[in-house]
Formats: structure tokens, C-alpha cells, sequence
């Protein structure tokens, strides 16, 4: 079978986390987040990555490289998030080893907590046809959309929080961001690029473990999930 590649976002600054270095290099449990997001998918079945981190942090990321359980490497990405998926996507076809790949699975380094059973559920669902897999939650909070009148209330039922990994079928994610890229769009995850082009997307169960380091808080929550775990 072809390898499952994982596109690892983690070329953020981690504005809303604050402090001196990248997010992704945060330490949680004395590791950085984005080595636990390795291992999560390693856990879950895939079998390399492709590490996208800002410019001029080789360095820096020299470490998380060498303690990856699943080969890694790191390109360069760029200013937006879609950009450095962008930019992931041209490492890997450029790639002899990996340009075979069919699916690729795009994560947040940030989602230091994933669950291998999350990624694999987004495997298996690309394994059974589906062109786009990703990992989504009901809605917990109620949800108040704001009007040029007022405010009113969204029915909830209806709604999902998305994670990541997002899995696709690597030929139409490529195809996608090109569209994004072409026609300027702006995208918050690859999902949405996926459904700018036309293509429908499957949804698998996510984890609350999955949750995005976002803002201190989420820190706090990390480091009491790790704990829960030992
Ligand atoms: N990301 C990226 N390239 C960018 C921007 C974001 O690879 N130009 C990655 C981040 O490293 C992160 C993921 O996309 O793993 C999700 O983005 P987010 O949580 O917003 O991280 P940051 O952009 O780093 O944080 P902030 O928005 O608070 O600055
Ligand atoms: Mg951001």
C-alpha cells in the first residue's frame, strides 16, 4: 500500500498563546506539542510526515526530527496557514518517496492531544472512497448569531466543531488549494477548499482530546489531559 503522509501545519506563531517561542515548540509534559502530534499520528497509522515550520527554525526543529516515531521532515512555510499547506503539498510531490501517496492527512501541530483512533477513523474513511474525511464534535455551547438587527439563536443540532487531521485524497486537496491560490480565497482549514471545488466531505468522530492549543487556558487543559493519562 501507498504510505499515508501527514502534512503537519506548525509555521504559526502562536499569537494568541503568547511567549518567546514558536507554539509548536511549547513544551507540554517536557516535549514539544508538536512531537506529541507526532506520535498521535504515528499511533493512528500514517506513515511519514511532512512538517511545514516557519523560515530559518531548521534548528530549532532539528530535535523534534530526530525524535519523530515515524520518519519526518520539514519545509518551509508561509504567511497564511493555507500557504503552508501550499507549500507542504509541493514538498511532497516533489518528494520520489512520497510522490506515490495517495492520501494525505493535513493536521494542526496544535492538536498536540490527537488520538490515534481519530486518525485512524479519517484513514479508514479515505480507505472506504471518501475524497475528504475529517473529525468534527456536536456543539456544546448554545450559539447566538448576530444580525444587523439584533441577535438570534442558531439551532445547535445542526452544527459541528471541526478538527484535524483532515484526510483527502492528495491529487484533489492539490487541486483545491491551486483553486484557493488562483482565485484568492480565503479558507480556515482544507475542508472548506475541498468544498470550494465541489467535492463532498465525510465526518468521522472527533476527540475533545484533539482540542487546538489555542490560548493559555488550553495549555492548562493539555497538561491535566497528559496527566489523566499516566
Ligand atoms: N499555521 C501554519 N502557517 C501559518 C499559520 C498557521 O502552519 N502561516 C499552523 C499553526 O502552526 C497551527 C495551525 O496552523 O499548528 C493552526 O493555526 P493556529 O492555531 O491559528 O496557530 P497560530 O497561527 O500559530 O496561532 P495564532 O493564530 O494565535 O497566531
Ligand atoms: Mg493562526
Amino acid at each position: 500500500m501507498e504510505p499515508v503522509v501527514a502534512l503537519v501545519v506548525a509555521a504559526g506563531s502562536g499569537s494568541r498563546l503568547g511567549g518567546d517561542i514558536p507554539k509548536a515548540l511549547r513544551e507540554l509534559d517536557g516535549r514539544p506539542l508538536v512531537s506529541h502530534s507526532l506520535e498521535g499520528l504515528a499511533a493512528g497509522g500514517v506513515d511519514v510526515a511532512v512538517i511545514v515550520i516557519a523560515p530559518g527554525l531548521d534548528d530549532d526543529f532539528a530535535a523534534v526530527v530526530a525524535g519523530s516515531p515515524i520518519p519526518a521532515r520539514c519545509v518551509q512555510g508561509g504567511a497564511e496557514r493555507q500557504d503552508s499547506v501550499l507549500n507542504g503539498l509541493a514538498a511532497i510531490a516533489a518528494d520520489p518517496d512520497l510522490a506515490g501517496a495517495r492520501y494525505v492527512l493535513v493536521h494542526d501541530a496544535a492538536r498536540a492531544l490527537v488520538p490515534g483512533e481519530v486518525v485512524r477513523r479519517v484513514i479508514a474513511a479515505l480507505a472506504d472512497g471518501a475524497v475528504a474525511a475529517i473529525p468534527v464534535l456536536p456543539v456544546v455551547d448554545t450559539i447566538r448569531e448576530v444580525t444587523a438587527t439584533g441577535s438570534a439563536t442558531v439551532d445547535r443540532s445542526r452544527l459541528r466543531a471541526v478538527q484535524t487531521p483532515q484526510g483527502f485524497a492528495r491529487d484533489v486537496l492539490e487541486r483545491a488549494h491551486r483553486l484557493v491560490a488562483d482565485e484568492g480565497l480565503q479558507v480556515t482549514d482544507d475542508a472548506a477548499a475541498v468544498e470550494a471545488l465541489g467535492y463532498p466531505v465525510a465526518l468521522v468522530p472527533g476527540d475533545r482530546e484533539a482540542l487546538k492549543v489555542t490560548e493559555p487556558l488550553d495549555l492548562l487543559f493539555a497538561e491535566a489531559i497528559v496527566r489523566s493519562h499516566a
